[in-house]
């Protein structure tokens, strides 16, 4: 049988250390029943400040040739975020058409929520992936004067709408849920995109009879995240707010540490990428300390999109078994437990 090929991209930061963490785990889970090639790629902020860009210009070309991309973190305290992120990040979401980013919010037994009264929370946030706020349309006028102006248009298509909303109808059938589905706007404010959006929303919404809706303002989400998290089910948003709010529902959850996410292409015409929600963490990179679990997480998810759920669930048992068992944590949950400590209990745990 042919190996499955991943591109791996470590990145930056505490990517660098979690992502061979991960990588050990996905061996141990698949055993013998498959092979991965991992092929490394060293691009990001180290790549940039010799190369003057985040990643080689046939980058794109190269990676088209993988199964999946798993991805660590980009962002380096001497690189300006909009470079890291426009530079390698987002245009390989775009290139490959990655338009569901999915972002699942549990909280497992044995973790501290920062909430009094959390509930079971289980929870994905749906994050529309390649337009919106992040198509970065717009331009500076009268750059570096004192009259400088800057417009920053949002980009919201009825056919990029169309395809987030049923993936979040058709993951709301899907799961073993509430079967709900919650659509997050600010269509008061933003009186043309997100009109459009919630007109989408309703006629989608038609052809799921069996699934309950629900639409909230995301102030009024975000409130609701931290108020009654263990309410939702599949929750879809803009670029934007899909963001914003994935990092409430992963802290109510203990950690974002934990959070795990797919950049899902659905069709599988072009890779998927897989990494963790957080980002290059630079006040704890290089101290041993980062929490690998939103990176193991996340390769569980890319097994079970490459046709390996078993795999995938020994990964998530192990993990919740580990979680369970208040033993070895890293300091993000209150325990004094190194990386490498982490990983080791959940390989033997697998
Ligand atoms: P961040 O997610 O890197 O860190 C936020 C806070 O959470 C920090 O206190 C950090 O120590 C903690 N944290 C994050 N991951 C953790 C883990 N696995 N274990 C324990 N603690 C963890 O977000 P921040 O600080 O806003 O951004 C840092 C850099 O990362 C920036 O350059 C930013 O642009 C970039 N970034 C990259 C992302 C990506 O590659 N997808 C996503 C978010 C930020
Ligand atoms: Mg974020």
């Amino acid at each position: 049988m042919n190996p499955i090929r991943i591109a791996v991209i470590p990145g930056d930061g505490v990517g660098k250390e979690v992502v061979p963490e991960a990588i050990r785990v996905v061996e141990a889970a698949l055993a013998n029943q498959a092979e991965i090639a991992w092929t490394h790629f060293p691009w990001g902020a180290d790549y940039y400040f010799e190369h003057g860009r985040m990643m080689p210009e046939d980058a794109i070309d190269t990676l088209r040739a993988f199964d999946s991309i798993f991805l660590g973190a980009i962002g380096h305290p001497q690189v300006a975020d909009h470079i890291t992120l426009n530079g390698l990040l987002l245009p390989i979401r775009r290139a490959f058409d990655q338009y569901a980013n999915v972002r699942p919010a549990v909280l497992y037994k044995g973790v501290p929520s920062p909430l009094a009264n959390p509930g079971p929370i289980d929870m994905i946030v749906v994050r529309e992936n390649t337009e919106g706020e992040y198509a970065q349309v717009g331009g500076f006028v009268h750059s570096g004067f004192p009259a400088e102006v800057a417009v920053q248009a949002g980009v919201f298509t009825r056919h990029g709408i169309e395809r987030i909303i049923r993936f979040a109808f058709d993951l709301a059938r899907k799961r073993n849920g509430k079967k709900r589905l919650t659509s997050v706007t600010k269509s008061n404010a933003q009186g043309y995109g997100l009109v459009l959006w919630d007109r989408v929303f309703a006629s989608v919404a038609a052809d799921y009879p069996d699934i309950s809706t629900e639409e909230l303002l995301v102030d009024a989400a975000a409130m609701n995240f931290v108020r009654r998290p263990a309410s939702f089910d599949v929750v879809v948003a803009s670029n934007l707010f899909g963001d914003i709010l994935s990092d409430i529902s992963a802290i109510v959850t203990g950690s974002i540490g934990l959070a795990a996410s797919a950049n899902l292409d659905p069709e599988r015409r072009f890779p998927s990428m897989f990494e963790p929600v957080h980002g290059s963490a630079p006040d704890i990179a290089g101290k041993g300390i980062v929490n690998p679990m939103a990176q193991i997480l996340s390769a569980a998810m890319m097994l079970e999109h490459l046709g390996h759920p078993a795999a995938a669930a020994r990964i998530d048992t192990a993990v919740r078994r580990v979680l369970a068992d208040a033993k070895t944590r890293t300091p993000d949950l209150g325990g004094s437990s190194r990386t490498t400590e982490v990983t080791e209990a959940v390989l033997k745990a697998l």
